[in-house]
């Protein structure tokens, strides 16, 4: 008899999910790709997890661009095409949108639905601002539809997601967004800063359980995906800083040995045995100055939080090395 309480019906797994769902599942040392963490559900305990007293990153980053909007907005100038990757509730954008004065706005996120609903709302507040919202898993390159204007771009990419790829990768992706710039593209980037170990396992670990429903929720998802059958009570969210590697790692560890099942496969893990789901480097300054360098983006001004917890970045396209 099955003894787990299922939700929702599982859907009819599809035929489009992911290789890499499967790649992943099946790897010695198991991992979910973060991405599947922003379903519906996980989009909402995320934007819960940015009310955390103990997550910092989303309200240190609100500060700076409350106290410096003014010449973060200079430093970017009014009139640019804004594109907003990983725009959620696109309320980063909006709150910035009377000082920034964009003149076109593009709402990228994985999550479409979500993405497109919060788009609905904002152009009833900001109805002379051209929008657009685009459903996209734009980690491994970014589609841009004609109608995106290709003068003054300007990328914000705020939240630190930067951190959630390996410097390898994040390099990679920058490199491609400069590719996408022209010849006066900019990068307005959020870089969460390396510090205290405590304070960093804290935003990663909450006593209310957020973080971990969040972490466990991307099972309920994979379950829907795949047609697997994760029982979400036999897991726990684990996550710290790893200070070796300077990176904040987040993993599900199975509290029993256990059989998982999916149409077509399944594998067993052992009791304490992780799926690791996502990975948050947290870089020194002149380490996230370099790595734009690398990825051919001149710094043009740097803001910090008096704790110097957080940066925000501007940073314009440079011709790339060798060109
Ligand atoms: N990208 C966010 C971060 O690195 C996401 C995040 C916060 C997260 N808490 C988490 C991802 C817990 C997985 C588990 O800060």
């Amino acid at each position: 008899m099955l003894t787990s309480c299922t939700i929702e019906k599982p859907a009819a797994p599809s035929a489009h999910v992911p290789a890499e769902l499967y790649a992943g599942l099946a790897a010695e040392a198991a991992c979910i790709s973060p991405k599947f963490l922003y379903d519906a559900l996980g989009s909402k305990l995320f934007e819960a997890i940015c009310e955390l007293p103990e997550y910092y990153p989303t309200r240190t980053e609100g500060a700076i661009f409350e106290r410096h909007g003014a010449e973060i907005a200079q430093a970017c100038g009014a009139g640019t095409t804004l594109i907003d990757l990983g725009a959620g509730n696109c309320a980063k954008a909006a709150a910035l949108f009377p000082l920034l004065r964009p003149s076109q706005y593009v709402a990228v996120d994985i999550s479409t639905d979500f993405v497109s609903e919060a788009l609905a709302r904002l152009r009833q507040r900001f109805p002379h601002i051209a929008m657009s919202a685009l459903g996209q898993d734009f980690s491994s390159g970014l589609r841009l539809p004609d109608s995106v204007r290709a003068e003054r771009r300007l990328f914000f990419y705020p939240g630190s997601s930067l951190g959630n790829f390996t410097p390898a990768e994040a390099r990679a992706f920058l490199r491609r967004l400069r590719g996408q710039c022209g010849l006066d593209g900019a990068l307005l980037i959020g870089i969460d800063l390396a510090k205290e170990k405590a304070l960093l396992d804290a935003a990663y670990d909450d006593e209310l359980g957020v973080t971990a429903a969040f972490n466990l929720n991307v099972l309920r998802h994979v379950n829907r995906l795949l047609g697997a059958d994760f029982d979400v009570r036999r897991w726990r969210h684990a996550g710290f800083y790893n200070e070796a590697l300077g990176r904040v790692e987040m993993h599900l560890e199975a509290r029993e040995a256990q059989r998982v099942r999916w149409p077509g496969g399944g594998r067993s893990f052992a009791a304490g045995e992780r799926i690791h789901t996502e990975n948050s480097y947290k870089y020194r300054q002149a380490d996230a100055i370099a790595l734009l360098e690398q990825s051919g983006f001149e710094a043009t001004r740097v803001w910090l939080d008096p704790r110097r917890w957080f940066a925000v970045i501007h940073a314009r396209a440079i011709a790339p090395l060798g060109a």
